[in-house]
């Protein structure tokens, strides 16, 4: 295949077209057609304008030709699967997988599905959504709302089957309704989908974290928990990696316990981390409910990231997440030690060309630095 890094005209158009994007979406779309509207009607419209424009292949011709931009130094192998590069949507925003064949012709290495759970989910009531402009912060309060873990995976796998180059992952979290039983009912209840996900994508992450649902974290608050649930959750069989979605809270004593049970099952990888509980030194409304998002989960974010690496590098590959709004960022967040880098707050606050700007300004960083391959970068500041 033939990069765009390596296409003098083709990368020359790349390039003006991502700028131009940029300028669009500061001046135009953000002020008057995203930010002007509550944020839960923007984020409703955004699905709706995914779901149409995906239909429209001569539409997903010219966003690839626009925006995607290919460089070798951006593949890189984790957990056996391949990506054409490290950047990765994450779990929340596509929650029933209607985003997919955007994604795909915009040029993400991967997106995160869901989080979907066995039974359709309604959610918590509204408003889901707070905006934190002085914070680039989303307050985030769904409760995991979904079509069921049943439709939405035969969607992504359907997705994953029909992408360019897209890898697919599917989140799995336990339902947040009324029928909220005990710990062997959110067991099983992971399980089912866990069942139905089986070798019907390219990755799977188990989201232990949800900071929003009534039958609160019982698997990220104690380890024996957490021991049983993944006790059950290792007799599904299963090809694909498994991820598991770790809380941003807890204090490293107590983290590392989790990653210490992780690390005796099927377990490949882990996401670091979740929405963000505590607001100390944030100015955020009591009434407003949720778990933050973008620029407060970033340190935060990488301190977690850069223990986890140093000590269980050996033992898990790391996708990192939270507050990546430059490629400076995501670079940090690699060489903290995370292999793959997900975000989903600053495409809202920057628009649907981060995910070019991120590519190409993290090529540049990687050879800057003497790198031929995003991997060789992976941990050096561990
Ligand atoms: C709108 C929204 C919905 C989210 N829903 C989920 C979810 O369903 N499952 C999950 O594991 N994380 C969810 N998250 C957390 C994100 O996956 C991510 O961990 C967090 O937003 C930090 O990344 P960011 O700073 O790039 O937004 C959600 C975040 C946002 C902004």
């Amino acid at each position: 295949m033939g990069f765009v890094a390596n296409d003098f005209w083709h990368d020359a158009v790349n390039k003006a077209t991502t700028d131009l994007f940029t300028f669009g979406y500061r001046h135009v779309v953000k002020p008057r057609m995203v930010f002007n509207i509550p944020p839960d009607k923007a984020h409703e419209r955004m699905i709706s304008f995914c779901r149409a424009t995906g239909r429209n292949p001569p539409l997903m011709w010219l966003l690839r030709e626009m925006l995607d931009y290919t460089d070798p130094v951006l593949e890189t192998t984790v957990m056996g699967v391949d990506f054409e590069n490290p950047f990765g949507l994450s779990a929340g925003l596509d929650k029933n997988c209607d985003m997919a064949t955007v994604l795909d012709h915009a040029g993400f290495g991967f997106e995160t599905v869901g989080s979907i759970t066995s039974r359709p989910c309604a959610g918590n009531d509204r408003p889901w959504f707070h905006r934190l402009p002085e914070y680039d912060s989303m307050l985030v309060h769904v409760g995991l709302a979904n079509d069921g873990s049943d439709k939405v995976i035969r969607r992504a796998e359907h997705a994953w089957t029909a992408s360019r180059s897209m890898q697919v992952s599917i989140s799995i979290a336990r339902t947040n309704d009324d029928l909220v039983g005990d710990l062997d009912e959110g067991i099983e209840d992971y399980r089912i989908s866990l069942e139905r996900a089986a070798n019907r994508t390219a990755m799977v992450e188990v989201n232990i974290s949800c900071p929003n649902t009534r039958a609160g974290e019982p698997f990220s608050s104690d380890p024996e928990n957490l021991d049983r649930l993944f006790a059950t959750l290792d007799t599904v069989e299963r090809e694909q990696p498994t991820l598991v979605k770790m809380p941003y809270d807890l204090p490293w004593p107590r983290f590392k316990e989790l990653l210490d049970v992780l690390s005796g099952h099927n377990v490949q990888g882990v996401t670091l981390c979740n929405l963000r509980k505590d607001r100390q030194g944030l100015s955020v409304p009591r009434e407003w409910l949720g778990g933050l998002s973008g620029s407060p989960t970033f340190a935060g974010g990488n301190a977690l990231i850069r223990r986890t690496y140093r000590e269980f590098g050996h033992r898990f590959a790391i996708a990192g997440v939270g507050g990546v709004f430059t490629p400076e960022q995501a670079y940090e967040k690699i060489r903290s030690g995370s292999s793959l880098v997900m975000f989903i707050s600053s495409l809202m606050y920057r628009g649907p060309q981060q995910i070019t700007v991120l590519k190409r300004g993290l090529a540049n960083l990687l050879r800057r630095d003497g790198f031929d391959r995003v991997s060789q970068a992976v941990g050096i500041d561990a």
